[in-house]
């Protein structure tokens, strides 16, 4: 007989996130809410790192970096966010930063460059959290980098179709079996997976998954989920409860782009910068 598969939990919603909601202690500074690094944004693609820092800066992460995955940072400064710390991808692997949260892949390409970042970025991150987005699910799918990633907890943002590269099969297969493809994905790499797409799926390493509530096609444009991967890293970074942290940024995400299609900012126009407003507005009760 098989073994039953895990039923699926309750469902993502505001009242299950307690935790994404809770005041802030008096006695606190920037370091009680964490240092998220952000490596990606190679040539071209500078925006997508951008939108990544710019999200966890906007909901509650103590600082943030950059690095670039590119030979020099194409930019000094972020003029519309200069709170951010931007620096070259050598800058940011091979000093100290203290960083307690890693965001990666975020329009990191898949050059050797790109590799070579996140492979060191495996090995010297050591137990802070990773999360692996976009075209470093990408090189894992393609076997240029392994899933040699130690023993820090690690989070998969795969889209469907990247989904489907992982597995092995098509994206159309993972669409039929949502819960099942998430769950396949956390077993093989011993990871959290969060599969987007309308109805986001977040499986945890053991394989108990669930479904968020929030969302809506206002999310079909570029960069939502460079601005998902900044917030997962960012509520990692804050310390909320694994789950919290997980299901919360991907219900906090969604609530998001609720909230701004009521604002009657989307869905038509909504853009993936505006998310991060909207959310910050939501974690302070608005
Ligand atoms: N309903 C609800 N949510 C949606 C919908 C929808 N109809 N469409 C999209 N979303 C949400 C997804 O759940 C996800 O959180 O928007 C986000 C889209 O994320 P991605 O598909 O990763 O999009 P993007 O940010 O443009 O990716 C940037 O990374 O994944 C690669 O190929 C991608 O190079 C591109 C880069
Ligand atoms: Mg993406």
């Amino acid at each position: 007989m098989n073994t039953p598969a895990p039923s699926a939990g309750a469902p993502i919603d505001r009242a299950s996130l307690p935790a994404l909601f809770a005041p802030r202690g008096v006695d606190t500074h920037k370091g009680s809410f964490g240092t998220v690094g952000v490596v990606g944004g190679g040539p071209g693609m500078t925006g997508a790192a951008l939108l990544a820092a710019r999200a966890a800066l906007k909901i509650g992460a103590g600082k943030v970096l950059v690095g670039f995955a590119q030979e020099a940072a194409p930019l000094a400064c972020d003029p519309l966010q200069p709170e951010l710390m931007l620096r070259d991808i050598r800058s940011l692997l091979d000093e100290d930063w203290g960083v307690t949260a890693w965001v990666a892949g975020c329009g990191i390409g898949t050059g050797a460059l790109a590799a070579n970042a996140l492979s060191e970025l495996f090995v010297l991150r050591h137990e802070a959290p990773l999360v692996l987005d976009a075209d470093g699910l990408n090189l894992l799918a393609r076997g240029d980098i392994q899933p040699n990633w130690g023993p820090g907890p690690v989070v998969l943002t795969p889209h469907p179709a990247e989904a489907g590269r992982l597995l092995g099969i098509g994206t159309a297969d993972v669409q039929a079996d949502r819960p099942g493809a998430a769950r396949k994905l956390a077993q093989r790499f011993r990871a959290w997976v969060v599969l987007k797409g309308a109805g986001t799926v977040v499986c945890d390493p053991d394989g108990d998954w669930r479904v968020n509530t929030s969302g809506n096609p206002g999310l079909a444009t570029a960069g939502t989920g460079d601005v998902l991967a900044g917030m997962l890293g960012s509520l990692i970074a804050q310390k909320l409860p694994w789950d919290h942290a997980v299901a919360g940024a991907v219900w906090l995400h969604g609530a998001a782009a609720d909230a701004l299609v009521a604002q009657g900012i989307g869905p038509i126009g909504l853009t993936a910068g505006e998310l991060a407003d909207a959310a910050r507005a939501l974690r302070n009760g608005h």
